[in-house]
């Protein structure tokens, strides 16, 4: 049976750096603060019209594909992960499949969150361990900066959000010591709404924490100016009980990776953690005892991506040599929904 690896790797962030200072024009909020609660002292913003999460995702997907030493008519399938689709429907997989002039494959859009693109890295896996595929293009890509609450009455999650795109070329090998050597996937539904954007959506309020829309007329549950007017378009998120469990999850999933292949925290040469807060990577490094060397952050400059600061964050520990051929990397996220995953594999 054989294996996947990532045969190339490719990032994009846009141009335009957004300091702790820049948003204090916009909200009531601090540096200090910032950096405090998250280790966040910038981000990128796509430009407002030029860029999407489209155009984002091409480039890093020219720079993966270029890196596996392919062209785009190589490539078999595309799973693209993101939560900032440039469209409700249809997703983006269409779009870079479009633009980027592959063949007529096909194209799967994920809707995991921050865990999307380990979710995605794993769909792919059993595609080429089942022999179906042999060169996929796994993407997470997001422009957050379009759909945050930039009043003070979103400060607690438009501060952290920043935009960029990441992408690897998940390739069949037989070469030994080389590929993944498993994934795992979870989620627990049971809080889902502790960190959603409920609109545009069929829920009526049914699950929603606002305004109860039992009086709106037909045509209006979808996406309403009461909807607009009140805020209800943008991002809720209850920021320390989503803490508190992604503690918890992230070095238990990271154990099970370990311990499925076993393994040790010891064996990692590099923890790829989903960058959602800076505190978190730390509280987890602590949990499984590992060094410095052993952990890539880089939420510092970029903001939470979401589905794209896995694979931005993999692009850069590479590019900076921080991960070898043959190293131990381990991935792993946790986010909305809740869902949470990990991948263990050998660079
Ligand atoms: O990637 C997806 C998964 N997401 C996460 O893992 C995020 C997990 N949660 C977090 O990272 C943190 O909970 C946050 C960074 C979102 C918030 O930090 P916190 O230490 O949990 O703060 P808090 O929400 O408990 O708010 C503390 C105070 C509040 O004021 P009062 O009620 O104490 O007067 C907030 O209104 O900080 C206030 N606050 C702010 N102040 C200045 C909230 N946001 C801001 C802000 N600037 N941007």
């Amino acid at each position: 049976m054989p294996k996947s690896k990532i045969a190339g790797i490719g990032k994009y962030v846009p141009e335009r750096v957004v300091t702790n200072e820049e948003l204090k024009q916009y909200m009531d909020t601090s540096d200090e603060w910032i950096q405090e609660r998250t280790g966040i002292q910038e981000r990128r913003y796509a430009h407002r019209t030029n860029e999407t999460t489209t155009t984002m995702a091409v480039e890093a997907s020219k720079i993966a594909i270029q890196n596996a030493g392919l062209t785009p008519t190589d490539i078999d399938f595309i799973v693209f992960a993101t939560l900032s689709p440039d469209y409700y429907f249809p997703g983006c997989g269409v779009l870079l499949q479009r633009e980027m002039g592959m063949r007529e494959i096909g194209a799967l859009d994920i809707r995991n969150q921050c865990s999307g693109f380990v979710y995605a890295i794993s769909v792919a896996d059993q595609f080429i361990k089942s022999g179906m595929y042999k060169n996929i293009l796994v993407v997470g890509s997001e422009k957050h900066s379009f759909g945050l609450d930039f009043s003070t009455r979103g400060r607690n999650v438009s501060v952290i959000f920043g935009d960029g795109a990441g992408a690897v070329v998940l390739q069949a090998t037989d070469e030994p010591n080389r590929g993944i050597l498993s994934t795992h996937l979870h989620s627990d539904g049971a809080s889902a709404e502790i960190l959603a954007m409920y609109n545009p959506g069929t829920h009526a309020n049914k699950w929603g924490h606002y305004a109860n829309f039992a009086d709106a007329t037909i045509g209006e549950m979808f996406m309403s100016h009461d909807m607009i007017d009140s805020a209800q378009n943008f991002p809720y998120m209850d920021g320390p009980a989503v803490f508190k469990k992604a503690v918890v999850k992230f070095p238990e999933v990271i154990m099970e990776a370990l311990q499925a292949n076993g393994l040790k925290p010891s064996d990692i040469n590099m923890l790829i953690p989903h960058q959602a807060n800076l505190r978190i990577s730390q509280f987890v490094q602590h949990q499984l005892g590992l060094s410095d060397q052993q952990v890539y952050n880089n939420i510092q400059k970029y903001g939470n991506t979401t589905a794209a600061s896995v694979p931005i964050a993999l692009c850069e520990a590479w590019e900076q040599g921080k991960i070898k051929e043959g190293d131990l990397v381990c991935l792993a996220a946790f986010g909305s929904g809740f869902t949470w995953a990990s991948a263990l594999l050998h660079w």
